[in-house]
C-alpha cells in the first residue's frame, strides 16, 4: 500500500504548535474587522474577487520558474553559455516575485484553517517553502558573487524542497479539502420536493432543513422565503448557526457573508458562491428545487 510519508513526518512534528498556536491569532487578527490591514485587503488575498483561491494561481509562477532555472542550469553546465546563464537567473528573479506573492496569499487562508492535521500540514508547507525561497535567493548571490556552480547546486537543493512543499500543498486540496467548494458534494433536486410546513418557518429565523439528502437554510422575511445551501461552501460550517444580516447570511465559522438573494459571496474568506434554490409554497408545504436561473 502507498505511504504517504511526507504527511505521516509532518504529523509527528509537535513543535509546529506552539508556532502555528502564535501565528495564526496573529495573522487572521490583522486580517479581521479590526486589524491593520483588514477585510478588503483579505477578501483581495483570498481571491473572493476572482471566485477562485489567489493562492493556486500564484505558487505556479515559482514552480514553473524554477523548474525552468533548473532545465536552464544543466544546459549552462553543459554548454558554458552565459546567455543560457543568464536566462537561469531571470528565472529565479522570476520566482522569487511570484513566490512573494504566494507568500502573503497562503499565509491569509492559513489563518483560516482551524486546528488539527490541516493547520499543522500547511505551516510545514510554509515553512518549507521559506526555505526554498531562502535557498534561490542566495543562490542568485552566489551567481552574481561568479560562484554560479555553488548557486546551481543551492539552486537544485531548493527545487526539491519546494516540490515536497507543493507536495503538501497538494494534499491540503485533495485531501483535506481546504480551498475547494464544500457544497460540491450536494446537488439539489430537479424538481419540487416539500421541505417543511409554511406555518413553522418564522419570520428571520435560520432554519436548517433537507431536501433529497442536501442541507438547506430557508429564511423568511416578510413576503418572500430563501433557500439556499446551508453548508458554508468555504470549510463546511453551518450557516443555520450563523447570523442574519438583513438579506446576507454570516457564517459562525470564519465569518463570509453570503446573499439570500443570489448566492454571492459578499465578504469572504469564502470565494465559491452558495448555491441558491428556488422556492414555492404548495398545499401549506415549502418546496425546493434546483435553480434553473
Ligand atoms: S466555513 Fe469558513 S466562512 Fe464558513
Amino acid at each position: 500500500m502507498a505511504t504517504n510519508l511526507p504527511v505521516e513526518v509532518i504529523k509527528k512534528q509537535d513543535w509546529l504548535e506552539p508556532i502555528a498556536d502564535r501565528l495564526q491569532p496573529t495573522i487572521a487578527g490583522a486580517l479581521g474587522p479590526d486589524g491593520s490591514i483588514g477585510t478588503k485587503v483579505a477578501d483581495i488575498l483570498h481571491g473572493t474577487w476572482l471566485g477562485h483561491p489567489l493562492h493556486v494561481v500564484l505558487t505556479d509562477v515559482p514552480i514553473g520558474s524554477w523548474t525552468a532555472a533548473a532545465v536552464l542550469d544543466l544546459l549552462e553546465e553543459k554548454t558554458g553559455s552565459r546567455a543560457i546563464g543568464r536566462g537561469a537567473d531571470a528565472a529565479i528573479a522570476l520566482g522569487l516575485v511570484g513566490a512573494a506573492g504566494a507568500a502573503i496569499t497562503g499565509l491569509a487562508d492559513w489563518s483560516k484553517i482551524g486546528g488539527g492535521q490541516p493547520r499543522r500540514i500547511g505551516l510545514a508547507h510554509g515553512l518549507l517553502n521559506a526555505t526554498a525561497t531562502a535557498c534561490y535567493v542566495m543562490s542568485l548571490c552566489l551567481r552574481r558573487a561568479h560562484s554560479r556552480s555553488a548557486g546551481r547546486r543551492l539552486a537544485l537543493f531548493g527545487l526539491m524542497v519546494s516540490s515536497v512543499a507543493a507536495y503538501l500543498g497538494g494534499h491540503l486540496v485533495f485531501k483535506e479539502k481546504i480551498g475547494v467548494d464544500h457544497t460540491a458534494d450536494y446537488s439539489p433536486p430537479k424538481d419540487f420536493v416539500p421541505v417543511l410546513a409554511e406555518v413553522e418557518l418564522r419570520e428571520n429565523e435560520l432554519r436548517r432543513v433537507e431536501a433529497n439528502g442536501m442541507p438547506v437554510l430557508l429564511v423568511r422575511r416578510g413576503q418572500r422565503i430563501y433557500a439556499i445551501a446551508e453548508t458554508c461552501a468555504h470549510l463546511g460550517g453551518p450557516l443555520s448557526e450563523g447570523k442574519l444580516e438583513d438579506a446576507t447570511v454570516r457564517c459562525p465559522w470564519h465569518g463570509s457573508r453570503f446573499s439570500l438573494d443570489d448566492g454571492r459571496v459578499l465578504e469572504g474568506p469564502s470565494v465559491h458562491m452558495q448555491p441558491v434554490l428556488e422556492v414555492r409554497v404548495c398545499d401549506g408545504q415549502i418546496e425546493v428545487r434546483r435553480s434553473n436561473s
